[in-house]
């Protein structure tokens, strides 16, 4: 694993809107992996203005997500649909036939999770996947202890995850128990992944995640084994790391 390190929030944004605007560049058909939450904000808002003052285009980009809430339809503020879409989407010009997001709303959610694998696969895999990490060492919402086998898969959300995310809503009864998620083999299969982290609420499992051996207990550990992972984090999440 790379590290790179990088003075704050704002470095970190610039940066890796300028690794997905080169990703994009070098190959125009990239299939790029992305990721909602605050960590992302602000390389979206980057790569708004970059789009904005260089037209970088996206015509021929697939996008596909991470996760979604099960139980919030892509209207709802919190879903991760409305994220990208007001975040990403709506500024940039791809079709929205090109951007993947797994179906929260869906009736058979486990048909879901196979019809999201099999998508993934069908538009060529991912080249280049950003992922944020949780307090708790989660990458998408594979929670401590879930299987490295794991392909696109339901999630009961750890409390710790629903307490954190309930910043996002007017009270935790609110933040959904359950989301559909890719799985840690999933994210794996990626021929690239960019980690963003920044801040001091990121350096305990920042440090762990370093100084670990690969476990289930930390989710994260396991991009230890694969061979083009890079950490970007800012100089607070790195601060406990000796
Ligand atoms: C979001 C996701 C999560 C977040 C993680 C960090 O799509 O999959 O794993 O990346 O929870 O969230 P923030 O960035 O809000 O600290």
């Amino acid at each position: 694993m790379k590290i790179i390190e990088v003075r704050d929030y704002k470095e970190m944004s610039q940066k890796a809107a300028e690794w997905i605007i080169h990703q994009v560049r070098i190959n125009p058909h990239s299939v790029l992996g992305l990721a909602t939450g605050g960590t992302m904000l602000g390389t979206y808002a980057a790569l708004v203005e970059d789009y904005r003052n260089h037209q970088t285009t996206y015509r021929h980009v697939h996008t596909v997500n991470l996760d979604e809430y099960i139980g919030l339809d892509g209207d709802h503020p919190n879903s991760y649909r409305y994220y990208m879409n007001h975040h990403f989407f709506h500024f940039i010009d791809i079709p929205s036939s090109q951007t993947h997001i797994p179906n929260g709303l869906a009736e058979d959610v486990e048909a879901e999770c196979q019809r999201y694998e099999e998508m993934i696969q069908a538009v060529g895999g991912i080249d280049l996947q950003i992922v944020g990490i949780g307090q708790n060492g989660h990458i998408g919402f594979n929670e401590p202890g879930t299987s490295f086998d794991s392909t696109t898969h339901v999630v009961r959300l750890a409390e710790s995850t629903r307490k954190a995310n309930a910043r996002f809503f007017s009270s935790i009864e609110e933040v959904p128990t359950h989301a559909i998620t890719m799985g840690i083999a999933t994210i794996m299969k990626s021929k690239q992944i960019l980690l963003l982290a920044s801040g001091e609420e990121k350096a305990t499992i920042l440090s762990q995640l370093l100084e670990t051996e690969v476990t289930p207990a930390i989710p994260a550990s396991i991009l230890k084994t694969h061979d083009n992972v890079t950490i970007m984090a800012d100089q607070k999440a790195l601060a406990l790391v000796s």
